[in-house]
C-alpha cells in the first residue's frame, strides 16, 4: 500500500519561499507516496484554551477544523511542515497548529494510548530572512515537538533550513536553497521508500 504524505504549509505567504520549498520538495518525492497539501491559512480554527480537557479525554474539546487534520498528522507516513521564521520562531499559524496538539502530547505522556510507528519520518522545513548562525534555533525545537507528539522517532527527522531568504520570490532565485531541498527529497526517498 502507498504511504500516505501529509504536507502543511503554514506561511500566511502563498508562494513565498517556505511554500515554494515545500512545493519543490513534494515535487522531488511525490511519485512515492500518496501526497495531500493542506495550507493552514485555509484551516479556520481556533487557539489551544489551556482548559485541560485533553489531559483526561485525550481529544480536543473544540470541534472545529483542526480535530481532522491532527488525526491526519498523527495517522500519516510522513508529515511534512513548511514555516517562515517569525520572530525567531515559526510563525503564528504553525505556532496555533502545533500548541492544539496538546491532545496529542497528552495522549502520549500523560493516557500513555499512542501506538508507536516505528518508521513514521517528519521533514522541517523552514526560510529565514537573515543568515545569522542561530536564526533556526527557536523553530528547530518547536517543529521537533510536533514530530515527537506525532509519532517520529528523533532518528526520523529532518530539517531543511533555509536562511537569506526575504523577498517572496527568493527561493525561486536561489540555486543553493533548491540544491538543498532535493538532496533532503533524495534523503527521504533513500529512507522511506
Ligand atoms: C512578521 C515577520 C517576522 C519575521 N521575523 C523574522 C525573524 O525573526 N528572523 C528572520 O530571519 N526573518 C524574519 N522574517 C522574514 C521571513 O522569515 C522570510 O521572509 C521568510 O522567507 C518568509 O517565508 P514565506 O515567504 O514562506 O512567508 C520575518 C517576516 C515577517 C513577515
Amino acid at each position: 500500500m502507498e504511504k500516505h504524505l501529509l504536507a502543511v504549509s503554514t506561511s500566511p505567504r502563498s508562494g513565498g519561499n517556505s511554500d515554494s520549498a515545500l512545493d519543490l520538495f513534494l515535487e522531488a518525492v511525490g511519485d512515492a507516496f500518496t501526497v495531500e497539501k493542506v495550507s493552514l491559512k485555509s484551516v479556520p480554527f481556533s487557539p489551544c484554551r489551556g482548559c485541560g480537557f485533553c489531559e483526561k479525554e485525550g481529544q480536543c474539546i473544540q470541534k472545529d477544523a483542526f480535530l481532522p487534520l491532527m488525526e491526519k498528522l498523527l495517522s500519516c507516513d510522513v508529515l511534512v511542515m513548511a514555516s517562515p521564521v517569525y520572530a525567531l520562531s515559526v510563525c503564528a499559524q504553525a505556532k496555533t497548529a502545533i500548541d492544539r496538539c496538546q491532545a496529542l502530547w497528552a495522549r502520549k505522556y500523560l493516557l500513555k494510548t499512542t501506538v508507536a510507528v516505528p518508521e513514521k519520518r517528519g521533514v522541517f522545513i523552514a526560510t529565514a530572512g537573515q543568515t545569522y548562525p542561530d536564526v533556526f534555533d527557536h523553530t528547530v525545537p518547536v517543529a521537533r515537538f510536533l514530530f515527537d507528539v506525532s509519532g517520529v522517532r528523533t532518528k526520523n527527522m529532518q530539517y531543511i533550513l533555509l536562511p537569506g531568504l526575504d523577498k517572496k520570490t527568493d527561493f525561486a532565485k536561489s540555486a543553493s536553497s533548491q540544491a538543498a531541498v532535493l538532496s533532503a527529497a533524495e534523503e527521504l526517498l533513500r529512507a522511506a521508500v
